[in-house]
């Protein structure tokens, strides 16, 4: 199999880069910040250090998905699989009423929103009108996008006037021909038109977001590419460009394993089950997005998130990572993700610890491997 050549991704100085990172990470969110939010970050970061199990602090960023459709099937996507779009139908999507109903009580304290789990966000019609409803409640809003969606210069605006802050735009090549071995059913030319049509937006209404992105997945196939996307990325209407892995390459496993074992050596909790969380279309609360709809921990949009975030199904997810028993009693999910091998006595429901609490969906409606 081909390998990506890991000079194409260095640059000369990776510690600047990293700081660049960090530096527009922070910069996102920095409008945003009050008091209240501050002094949440902070005890949610001694809570995750201590692995508190009933943390005191709530998420000061989630993931809420805006819809669970697609109409591309990227080669390594749960769409790609015509199973698994057979399950999705066109009611599934969030709406202003209940993104309210989620994120109203923690309104104080939450600093920022990503509106994507699965799915690609501007197929939900009412995406711009959620962006408004949290940009006025002052919440940091972004998303993943393919922008490969028709979209009209009105359309544009709508996100500019709401105040979405980040556009993480997906763009795995610098022509159609590389672009279109991964993002099957996507087109170049009318990502490259949308990008064009919202920096005209923000041109015409003198605004400095969303932050347009160019988020290239570096495959062997598109990784000759780089240099071209470096050197294109302003003039074609873009802020700022990312690269990832493509996370099936034996390059992204291998710096997950070693991530891993620098985790499970030094007993250290897992960040997702502490500072963050994962929202569904429908207010379906789950850890993370490294598992599949195995752990299913309440439903936000019924229940208040705060009593969600600190009852026994999440408490019991966190005592997994306690440091005198870490790993014991760890969800199979979990040991699974962190690299643990699993228990024999273990099966997929728990094992010592009971963890029939934790709802787990029928083998045949699990998503497939997440993009
Ligand atoms: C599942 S997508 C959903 C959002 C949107 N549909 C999109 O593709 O941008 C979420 C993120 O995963 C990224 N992604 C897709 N395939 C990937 C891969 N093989 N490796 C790493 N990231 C990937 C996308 O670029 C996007 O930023
Ligand atoms: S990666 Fe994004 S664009 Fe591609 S199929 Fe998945 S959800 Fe759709």
């Amino acid at each position: 199999m081909a390998k990506i050549d890991p000079s194409t991704l260095a640059e000369p100085h990776a510690l600047v880069r990293r700081a660049v990172y960090l530096q527009r990470h922070t910069a996102l969110a920095l409008p945003y910040l009050t008091p209240h939010k501050v002094a949440n970050l902070i005890l949610n970061e001694i809570e995750l250090r201590l692995a508190r199990t009933r943390p005191h602090s709530v998420p000061p960023y989630i993931k809420v998905e805006a819809t669970p459709l697609c109409h591309l099937s990227c080669g390594a996507c749960w769409h790609h699989s015509k199973a698994y779009k057979k399950t999705l139908n066109n009611k599934m999507h969030l709406t202003v009423e209940r993104i309210a109903r989620i994120v109203d009580p923690i309104v104080r304290e939450l600093v920022g929103v990503s509106l994507s789990y699965s799915g690609e966000p501007l197929l939900n019609r009412e995406l711009s009108q959620i962006v408004r409803y949290l940009h006025e409640r002052r919440i940091c809003t972004g998303f993943p996008t393919n922008l490969s969606v028709p979209m009209t210069p009105s359309q544009a605006e709508a996100f500019v006037t709401a105040g979405l802050d980040q556009m993480l735009i997906s763009l795995d090549g610098a022509c159609e021909e590389t672009y279109l071995k991964y993002r099957i059913g996507g087109s170049f030319e009318l990502v490259l038109q949308n990008v064009s049509k919202m920096a005209e937006a923000k041109r015409r209404l003198g605004a400095k977001r969303p932050i347009l992105v160019w988020k290239m997945v570096v495959f062997p196939h598109n990784s000759q590419e780089i240099p071209i996307v470096r050197r294109t990325w302003r003039s074609l209407g873009f802020d700022a460009v990312e690269f990832v892995l493509d996370h099936q390459s034996a390059e992204s496993n291998a710096i997950k394993a070693q991530a891993n074992s620098e985790m499970v050596a030094g007993r250290k909790p897992c960040f997702w089950a502490w500072n963050t969380t994962v929202i569904g279309w429908d207010g379906g609360v789950q850890p993370c997005c490294q598992q599949v709809n195995e752990i299913q921990l309440g439903n936000a949009a019924d229940q208040d998130i705060r009593t969600i975030w600190r009852a026994e199904p999440y408490a019991r997810l966190r005592a997994g990572f306690a440091r005198d028993r870490y790993g014991e009693d760890m969800h199979p999910v979990c040991r699974r993700c962190v690299g643990l091998p699993a228990k024999a006595q273990q099966s997929n429901v728990g094992g010592d610890v009971d963890y029939a609490v934790l709802v787990h969906e029928p083998e045949s409606e699990k998503r497939p491997q997440s993009a």
